[in-house]
């Protein structure tokens, strides 16, 4: 164990020498990424603006399906019956949210009793109340939920989603 002890001190030694530094700053020199010359574009994706309901459609606690941004994008329409982060319509309360789990892609369901979606695959739970927030389970990312607008006619239209849908590669659609 000595001869060791020994080895290291001389290690330890030799990196502190100039022929250590020299090393070092080199290593540094190539990981550096070099100034950026143009600057990043905006993350921002322009979704389509789709009518997927009137709020004469829903009922208080009935999931109604529905699809966003596209046709292979399953979701869901609700009216809590309160006024939630994000709720649409004159009471505050209309969500939208992709029914497909972030974590691999299960589709989601309605469950009434606590105003959830919950996963089969592996028990992911998400809180339709609080945005989407995931309550339990393997996801990594709450629930996608869709920016709604209600015009003065009553018309829901979708204008966007908060979060990557699973199975995109990217937000752009
Ligand atoms: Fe939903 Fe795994 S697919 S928790």
């Amino acid at each position: 164990m000595k001869g060791c002890s020994i080895l290291a001190d001389a290690g330890r030694r030799r990196f502190l020498t100039g022929a250590g530094l020299a090393t070092a700053g080199a290593a540094v020199a190539t990981v550096l990424p070099a100034e950026a010359k143009t600057p990043p574009s905006a993350a921002l994706v322009r979704y389509p603006a789709t009518r997927l309901a009137n709020v004469k459609d829903l009922k208080v606690n009935d999931p109604m399906d529905v699809a966003y941004p596209d046709a292979d994008a399953p979701g869901v329409l609700l009216k809590l019956g309160t006024r939630v982060p994000g709720g649409a319509g004159p009471d505050g309360d209309i969500v939208g949210f992709t029914t497909v789990c972030p974590h691999k892609g299960f589709p989601l369901s309605y469950k009434t009793a606590d105003k959830t979606l919950n996963c089969p695959g592996h028990y992911s739970r998400f809180d339709c109340e609080k945005g989407g927030q995931q309550i339990w389970g393997q996801a990594t990312q709450n629930l996608p939920q869709y920016v709604l607008r209600v015009d003065a006619k009553g018309d829901i239209h979708a204008e966007g989603v908060d979060e990557l849908i699973y199975g995109r590669l990217s937000n752009v659609l």
